[in-house]
C-alpha cells in the first residue's frame, strides 16, 4: 500500500533558525518627536499561536505548495489540512484504483517544514466518487465499502497525521440526521461505527465529527452536543468536534466561546476546522476591518478556552479560495489578498495570538514602524505604518539602512529610492497626509539572503 510513497522526515534547524530571527530582532520605531517606542511584528503565525499552546493551520491545494504561495504555508501555519485531496473522490476515482498523489505531497510537506496534518474527510455526503453514489448496494455491501475505505485511507497515514475529520456534516439545521447515502443506509450508528473503524486503523489520530453552523449555541451545535455526550458514554472513540465557521462578515456568533467550552467540559477537544470570512464583493477598507475584527474575535474565543486545539483558515489567500465559486458575489474571506498581501485580518488574528504588541506612542508623536510580513528564501514583504498621536503630519519621507545587503525591488503607496544601503521613502500624491490619531502604510517587496536583520527607521 505504502509503495510509492517517499517518506521524508522532520528537518528543523534552518527554517526554526530563521523563524527565530524573526521572533528576535523585529522591535523598531523611530520617532518623530521625542523618545523612542518598541514594537513586536513580523513574527509568523505559528509561532505566535505555538507559544499560546495553539495550532494555527491553512486548508492547501498540493499543486500550489511552490513559490510565495508554498513559503506562506509553510512558514505561517503549523498545520496543513488537504482541502479536497484526501476526500473519497480523490482517493478513489475509479473503484480499486487509488490516487493518493495529491495527498502524499500534502502529508511530506507538512513534514518537511515540521507542520501537522488533520485528515479531511472520510464519511461524507460530498464529492464521493460516482461509482459509489451511483450504485445500488445491500447494507452489508455499503458497511463494507465504507469500513474497507475508512481502514484503507487511515492505515495509509497511520501515525502521520494528527486528526482526523472522520465524519462531515452529518445534520441538519434543526438538528436532525441529514439524509444521506450514510444515514439512510446505515442508521445514524454510521457515526459510531465509523470512528470505531477509524481507531481501530490509528489509535494516536484524534478523530473529530465536524459540521458548519455549529459555532454558536444553536439546535444543530446542542445535536452535535447531544451526540458527543452519548458516545463518550457508550465508549466511541470521539476526540474532538471541528467547527468549520464559514462565517458572513459581521456575524460571529455571540455564543461562540460558551459553545466552545461546553464541548470542553464534555471531555472533548474543539477545533476550528475552516475559518473564512466572506463579504459582498466589492471589499473595502471598512468591511476588512470589520472582518478584521470578527476574525480576531474567532481567535480569541479559542484562545480563551484551554481545550480548544487550534484554528485552521480554509484557504490563507483570496487567491486559494472556495467562497467565489459556490457563494455568488461573495469573497474576500481569507487573511491575504490574491496578491498574498497580508490584509488587516492577519494583522488580527497575530494581535489575537500575542503578536503585534505596540506601545503607545508617547503623545505629541508621529512613529514609523517597520514590520516584515512575510519572508521566503529569496526575498520578503515589508510594511511601513506611520501613526500619530498628538501631532500630525503634511507630508512624511521615512529612511533607514540595511545592515545585510537586502535590496528593494518593488513599493507601494510610497516612492522609495535605495542607494547602496540607504533607502528613501516619500509619501505617494495620495497619502502624505496622517491626522492626529491616524496613520498611513506603505509596503515593499525586497530581496535578501544570509539574514535579514530589521533596520532602525528614521521619520522625517
Ligand atoms: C470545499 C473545497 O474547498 C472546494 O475546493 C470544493 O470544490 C468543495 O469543497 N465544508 C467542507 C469542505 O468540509 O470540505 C469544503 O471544501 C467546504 C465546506
Amino acid at each position: 500500500m505504502r509503495t510509492s510513497r517517499t517518506r521524508s522526515f522532520r528537518i528543523r534547524p534552518l527554517r526554526r533558525g530563521v523563524a527565530a530571527l524573526f521572533a528576535g530582532v523585529l522591535t523598531v520605531a523611530a520617532l518623530l518627536a521625542a523618545g523612542t517606542t518598541a514594537h513586536a511584528a513580523g513574527t509568523p503565525l505559528r509561532d505566535l499561536a505555538a507559544a499560546k499552546g495553539k495550532v494555527i493551520g491553512t486548508a492547501v491545494t498540493g499543486s500550489k505548495l511552490t513559490g510565495t504561495y508554498g513559503d506562506i504555508a509553510g512558514g505561517q501555519f503549523n498545520s496543513l489540512t488537504p482541502g479536497n485531496a484526501m476526500k473519497w473522490g480523490s482517493v478513489e476515482p475509479t473503484r480499486g484504483s487509488f490516487n493518493w498523489a495529491e495527498a502524499d505531497q500534502i502529508v511530506a510537506f507538512a513534514q518537511a517544514h515540521d507542520q501537522q496534518v488533520r485528515g479531511h474527510t472520510l464519511v461524507w455526503h460530498s464529492q464521493n466518487p460516482s461509482w459509489l453514489t451511483n450504485g445500488t448496494w445491500t447494507t452489508a455491501e455499503l458497511s463494507g465499502l465504507l469500513q474497507d475505505h475508512i481502514t484503507t485511507e487511515v492505515t495509509r497515514y497511520k501515525g502521520e497525521l494528527a486528526a482526523w475529520d472522520v465524519v462531515n456534516e452529518p445534520f441538519n439545521e434543526d438538528g436532525t440526521y441529514r439524509s444521506t447515502l450514510w444515514y439512510n443506509g446505515l442508521g445514524a450508528d454510521y457515526i459510531a461505527q465509523a470512528l470505531t473503524w477509524a481507531h481501530a486503523a490509528d489509535p494516536s489520530a484524534k478523530l473529530y465529527i465536524n459540521d458548519y453552523n455549529v459555532e454558536g449555541v444553536n439546535a444543530k451545535s446542542t445535536a452535535l452536543y447531544d451526540l458527543v455526550k452519548s458516545l463518550k458514554a457508550r465508549g466511541v472513540p470521539i476526540d474532538g468536534v471541528g467547527l468549520q465557521a464559514h462565517l458572513i462578515l459581521g456575524q460571529v456568533p455571540g455564543t461562540l466561546q460558551q459553545n466552545i467550552q461546553r464541548f470542553a467540559d464534555l471531555g472533548v477537544d474543539v477545533a476550528v476546522t475552516e475559518l473564512d470570512i466572506r463579504m459582498q464583493l466589492p471589499s473595502d477598507s471598512t468591511k476588512l476591518a470589520q472582518q478584521a475584527a470578527d476574525y480576531k474575535a474567532v481567535f480569541d474565543a479559542c484562545v480563551a478556552v484551554t481545550r480548544c486545539y487550534g484554528v485552521t483558515v480554509w484557504g490563507f489567500t483570496d487567491s486559494d479560495s472556495w467562497i467565489p465559486d459556490v457563494f455568488s458575489g461573495y469573497g474576500a474571506a481569507t487573511p491575504y489578498d490574491e496578491n498574498y498581501a497580508p490584509k488587516p485580518a492577519y494583522d488580527a488574528i497575530a494581535a489575537s495570538l500575542g503578536g503585534g504588541t505596540t506601545t503607545p506612542p508617547p503623545t505629541g508623536a508621529c512613529t514609523a514602524t517597520y514590520s516584515v510580513q512575510s519572508q521566503w528564501n529569496t526575498g520578503f514583504t515589508g510594511q511601513v505604518r506611520i501613526a500619530c498621536s498628538g501631532a500630525a503630519l503634511s507630508s512624511w519621507k521615512v529612511n533607514w539602512t540595511y545592515g545585510a545587503g537586502q535590496r528593494i525591488t518593488q513599493a507601494w503607496n510610497a516612492t522609495c529610492t535605495q542607494s547602496g544601503a540607504a533607502v528613501s521613502c516619500a509619501n505617494a500624491s495620495y497619502n502624505g497626509s496622517v491626522p492626529d490619531g491616524g496613520s498611513v502604510t506603505f509596503g515593499f517587496n525586497a530581496s535578501w539572503s544570509g539574514s535579514n536583520p530589521v533596520p532602525t527607521v528614521t521619520l522625517g
